[in-house]
């Protein structure tokens, strides 16, 4: 299969999600209704794992599907395939979803091809059905199938949108990386570092984050910030986890990378 599917079965324990608001009971009431949700935000900034922690704790099986610009429907829906002489159906991973009323996350979902957003169609309207042609099935969703599928609105071109009629059939989150006090709080959980040394990264990430648009294409992620943290908290000099986790994944321009470093030594001293 070309996609890369995971699929993970709800845990008893949901993994750690510290909420901004009320995202969590926004995305209970829409799985309690079958609504599809899509969530807007920069790169690492907390939706992939809003998701595990939501089907976790609403004890739903999740596929996560990454989106590319090679997916088929086929690879969504499933396709015939040869085993020991015979051809046999195999379903993908959001036919599965819809059989076995589990969340099915479309990660990335502008980069797929026109073709899988048409398919999303009817699942995402009260219709609440996958028509699969190859096998003259026409599924109607179990109880408990919700579909999710996230984007980042910075990466967007003219080209790589979602038509309004395919976004009209989501509710949306916005998401972005949390104010200065969660993040920290976000970041002590993953890393184990401790609280002052966390909030000065924390403080220095606010800094770069105010970058964006003019020197860097995209501010730090709560992602890298975890990395940086969790690397000095195993004995990293400071200095060295910043450069290799703060800095050099923000910019491969010399002049700008010396700008950034110039803006560790106004936080760190
Ligand atoms: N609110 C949060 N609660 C717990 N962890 C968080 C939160 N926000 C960010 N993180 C941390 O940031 C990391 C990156 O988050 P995640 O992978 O969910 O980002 P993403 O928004 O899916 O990014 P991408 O668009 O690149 O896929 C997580 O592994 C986790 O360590
Ligand atoms: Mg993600």
């Amino acid at each position: 299969m070309d996609a890369t599917v995971s699929m993970e079965k709800g845990a008893a324990s949901a993994p750690f999600y510290l909420s901004q608001g009320d995202e969590c009971d926004v995305f209970e009431a829409a799985h309690r209704n079958g609504l599809p949700v899509l969530l807007k935000g920069p790169t690492g900034c907390g939706k992939t794992r809003f998701v595990a922690h939501m089907a976790a704790r609403l004890g739903s099986k999740l596929y996560t599907v990454a989106c590319h610009d090679d997916l088929a429907a086929a690879d969504l829906i499933g396709r015939y395939l040869l085993k020991g002489g015979e051809t046999v159906w195999v379903d993908g991973p959001l036919t599965r979803a819809v059989r076995e009323g589990a969340i099915c996350y479309l990660d990335e979902v502008v980069e797929a091809r026109k073709d899988v957003t048409v398919v999303l169609h009817p699942l995402t309207d009260d219709r609440r059905t996958l028509p699969i042609d190859r096998t003259g099935e026409e599924l109607m969703a179990s109880p408990g199938f919700m579909l999710v599928a996230s984007y980042n609105p910075g990466y967007q071109n003219i080209l790589k949108t979602l038509k309004p009629s395919t976004r009209q059939r989501f509710l949306s989150l916005e998401f972005d990386f949390p104010p200065a006090d969660l993040e920290t709080e976000v970041v002590c959980e993953e890393s184990g570092l401790d609280h002052d040394r966390t909030a000065s990264l924390v403080r220095l990430a606010g800094k770069l984050r105010a970058l964006k648009g003019q020197d860097l294409e995209e501010g730090v992620s709560t992602r890298l910030v975890v990395y940086a943290a969790t690397l000095i908290a195993q004995g990293m000099p400071v200095g060295r986890a910043i450069e290799a986790a703060m800095i050099e994944p923000l910019t491969d321009d010399e002049d700008v990378k010396r700008g950034l470093l110039d803006l560790v030594t106004a936080v760190f001293g």
